[in-house]
């Protein structure tokens, strides 16, 4: 087969993914009483003067659920340039500002009311993998200067991915595009924790023409899946620099959600066994003791863990390939 014929092949793989990825049907195993109203969408020309949102500065941290059942979501699509490592900015397309975007927190049964507004140079759109939705008409790519609003209803608790899905959808994820929904169970997640939230994404840049210090997403190098740099929360090593804080006999747990574009997560913690892991962040699949959680792209989990000892604890994707590129971390435990 030559490279054309992949090339052909790949696309159409990508049309089933567009086609399959972008919403979840209720299957034969859902809870009865999932129900959700009819999703419509309107598309306007965008109010002068939209206020664009404060850019969420910890990414790590849970927002506190909103008051009420309805979540609002106010998303503004920009070009901003980035850093992703140390000494690699990185010209990004975001979801307010930053990569990732904005955490949501929900709870189920919540209504989550989203306007996503474009004030960029080209067409996005937003797919929820947290939603029951017909992807044509909540997903649908909006152009620079329109504004789309749609609203859906959480049905399922877990920690899920959201994410651009206009084509090349490879290229709108691996260049910033994504950001996690944490919708929590009805009765919560059990026993107090500390709660964090960690977005594992991989980055393919290239120099930019003629911008020393810039980078671009480089498409080919998307996809051979060989990425340079790959992190936790849009920024190499961010956690080795500025460990996160946790106490001994405290129990952690980590909300996980792993937006690729192509790399699994092999979610591991050096010096702990995760006491639960719940599978996409559901309480009906639940795990305990467990070394090595595999997340996969577009995937979720929720971890939870205690240590029994002062000290840090590195935090990793145990492929290491992807550890060496910068999805590496601490805990840093103290009494
Ligand atoms: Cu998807
Ligand atoms: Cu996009």
């Amino acid at each position: 087969m030559n490279r054309s014929s992949i090339g052909a092949l790949l696309s159409t793989v990508a049309l089933a993914y567009l086609t399959a990825c972008s919403g979840r049907s209720a299957s034969a195993d859902a809870p009865a009483d999932v129900r959700v109203p009819a999703v419509t969408a309107e598309v306007s020309t965008t109010e002068p003067g939209y206020a664009v949102p404060t850019p969420q500065s910890n990414p790590e941290s849970l927002p506190p659920l909103p008051s009420g059942n309805t979540v609002t979501v106010n998303l503004v699509l920009l070009d901003r340039t980035v850093q992703i490592a140390p000494g690699v900015k990185y010209r990004a397309w975001t979801f307010n500002g930053t990569v990732p975007g904005p955490v949501i927190h929900a709870q189920v049964g919540d209504t989550i009311d989203v306007t996503l507004t474009n004030k960029a140079m080209m067409g996005h759109s937003i797919d929820f993998h947290a939603a029951l939705a017909p992807p044509n008409i909540a997903y649908q790519t909006v152009q620079p200067g329109k504004t789309l609003h749609f609203s859906w209803v959480a049905r399922y608790p877990g920690a899920f991915l959201y994410h651009c899905g206009t084509p090349p959808v490879l290229a709108h994820i691996s260049n910033g595009m994504y950001g996690a929904v944490i919708v929590d169970p009805k009765d919560g997640w059990g026993s107090d924790a500390r709660s964090f939230v960690l977005v594992q994404s991989e980055f393919y840049p290239s120099p930019y023409p003629g911008a020393p210090g810039i980078f671009y997403g480089d498409l080919s190098k998307m996809k051979t899946a060989m990425a340079d740099v790959v992190t936790f929360n849009g920024l190499a090593f961010r956690y080795r620099v500025n460990p996160l804080q946790i106490k001994v006999g405290q129990p952690v747990r980590v909300f996980v959600v792993d937006a690729g574009p192509s790399h699994f997560s092999a979610f591991h913690i050096v010096g702990t066994i995760l006491s639960r892991v719940l599978v996409d962040g559901n309480p009906s699949n639940q795990l305990e003791g467990i070394q090595t959680t595999a997340i996969p792209p577009g995937g979720g989990a929720v971890v939870e863990f205690t240590v029994q000892q002062a000290g840090t604890y590195p935090v990793v994707t145990h492929s290491f390939g992807d550890a060496d590129a910068g999805a590496l971390g601490l805990f840093n435990a103290t009494d």
